[in-house]
């Protein structure tokens, strides 16, 4: 049974707290909190301010994705704002070690995302200190795109390397994730699956998300 994490970045803004609420009292896990600067991704969304206003509207895991350059200038406003995980892009890191121990000596959970085009073989050194892998299943910067079926045999090549690692590493898939498609990533290797589009979109975002859960 897989983790389930909605993007709020599908969410309706003039009526947060409404799917607060309804994440609230689903069966959701974690809240996928996309930050979005223009530079690092061609969209920009929300910074901590506004995960601040998440944090107090729900007790349940937050999971901040930064998509966004030189993020170890804004890792503690992140965590001043209630981040749990803090995930950062491998292509936006060139000392991403420094990153990972920034973000764990901060007090979170570390995560690193990977782009469609990186090789999860580049996680070969650090694997071991990071809690999350955030797979991007879409090219980072909007919601409601399609699922890259290539990712698929990345979950595996991943899974293979945490397994013989011995580690916890959980792997996130993100983007084009649908009630169509979630079975072949859980089977691949996915721990949590972030949904924005199919979870806000739906007629019925609860029993979607239990649709997703039960999977
Ligand atoms: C994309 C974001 C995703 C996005 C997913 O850049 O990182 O979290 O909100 O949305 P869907 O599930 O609609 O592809
Ligand atoms: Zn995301």
């Amino acid at each position: 049974m897989a983790f389930i994490a909605p993007s709020l970045l599908s969410a309706n803004f003039l009526d947060l707290q409404s799917d607060c609420n309804m994440l609230n009292k689903s069966e959701a896990d974690w809240f996928h909190l996309d930050v979005m600067d223009g530079r690092f991704v061609p969209n920009i969304s929300f910074g901590p301010m506004l995960i601040d206003f998440f944090r107090k509207a729900t007790t349940k895991t937050c999971d901040v994705h930064l998509m966004i350059e030189e993020p170890e200038k804004y890792a503690e406003a992140f965590k001043k704002a209630g981040a749990d995980i803090l995930t950062v892009h491998i292509e936006a890191c060139t000392h991403l070690h420094r990153n990972i121990q920034q973000i764990k000596q901060l007090g979170m959970q570390a995560g690193v995302a990977l782009n469609p085009h990186t090789s999860v073989s580049l996680l070969k050194d650090v694997l071991k200190d990071i809690d999350v892998v955030c797979l991007m299943s879409v090219n980072p910067g909007f919601g409601g795109q399609s699922f890259i079926p290539q990712t698929l045999q990345k979950i595996q090549e991943l899974k293979k390397m945490i397994v013989a690692l011995g580690a916890t590493t959980k792997i996130e898939i993100d983007g084009g994730v649908t009630l169509e498609n979630a079975p072949s990533i859980i089977a691949a290797g996915a721990d949590v699956l972030v949904a924005g589009n199919t979870v806000f979109k739906s007629a019925n975002p609860t029993a979607t998300i239990a649709a997703l859960k039960a999977l």
